[in-house]
């Protein structure tokens, strides 16, 4: 067979990428927010795209254009993401959760903005739904769940318990107490954790990165098929 008739790795693949940071609403003029810039969840899509696959791409509130060929959906806060994530899942066959969801978000968003008063000001949190692990339980599962994890110290420990905790197939993490990788940065490293194997994603530039990670993922796609 010439190299021209073989049909790309994802070829009638149908891919869910979540990406870029959630904000959520305090008042009507603050948010909290995280440093996720959404490249590397961008870069993902591209790949996948690349890669022959047909993609949904959930956006948090992120600065970048929409890639050629991949189906966008804009969201900005956790609730949102989770709401459009799982009413896009049927049908797909793998997610990868790239996106920083917010872990806490305000109880309550404020109608009019907060006016200053007193040395301290105390806001209440409450714990968001973990958009991933719903995903890895969902009854309309991908066949591939993939989550990325972001540690400041002992990746793999961490990164180990989120794969098993969460009932992930694969866990990409990537140490962003390093200069030069992960959050606001053109380039990452990944380790990619999975039950009983492990495989690292030399640094470069998150397009590399991502098309190796893509590669990674089609492997297990069809040893699983
Ligand atoms: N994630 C998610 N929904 C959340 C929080 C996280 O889907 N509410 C996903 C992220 O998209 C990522 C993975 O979970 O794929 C890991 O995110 P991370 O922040 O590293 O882990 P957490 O489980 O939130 O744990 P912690 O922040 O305490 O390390
Ligand atoms: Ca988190």
């Amino acid at each position: 067979v010439r190299a021209a008739c073989v049909p790309p790795r994802l070829a009638g693949r149908r891919v869910l990428v979540s990406a870029g940071p959630t904000f959520e609403d305090i008042d009507p003029v603050r948010f909290i927010g995280n440093r996720s810039s959404g490249k590397m969840g961008f870069a993902v899509a591209v790949a996948a795209r690349a890669m022959g696959a047909e993609v949904t791409l959930v956006a948090g509130p992120v600065t970048l254009p929409t890639p050629a060929g991949v189906r966008r959906i804009d969201v900005r806060r956790a609730a949102q993401m989770r709401d459009a994530i799982l009413s896009e899942l049927p049908g797909h066959d793998v997610y990868l959760g790239a996106a920083a969801v917010a872990d806490y978000a305000p109880a309550e968003t404020l109608p009019q903005k907060i006016k200053k008063s007193g040395e301290t000001l105390r806001i209440d949190l409450v714990r968001t739904a973990d958009i991933l692990a719903e995903v890895a339980a969902h009854p309309k599962r991908p066949r591939l769940v993939v989550g990325f994890a972001a540690e400041t110290q002992d990746m793999e420990g961490y990164a180990r318990d989120k794969l098993l905790r969460k009932g992930l197939d694969l866990i990409a993490a990537n140490d962003v107490a390093r200069a030069g990788q992960g959050f606001e940065s053109d380039d990452n490293a990944l380790s990619v954790f999975w039950r009983d194997g492990r495989h690292d994603i030399a640094h470069g530039p998150k397009p590399r990165v991502a098309r190796d990670l893509l590669a990674l993922v089609a492997d297990h796609l069809e040893a699983k098929a």
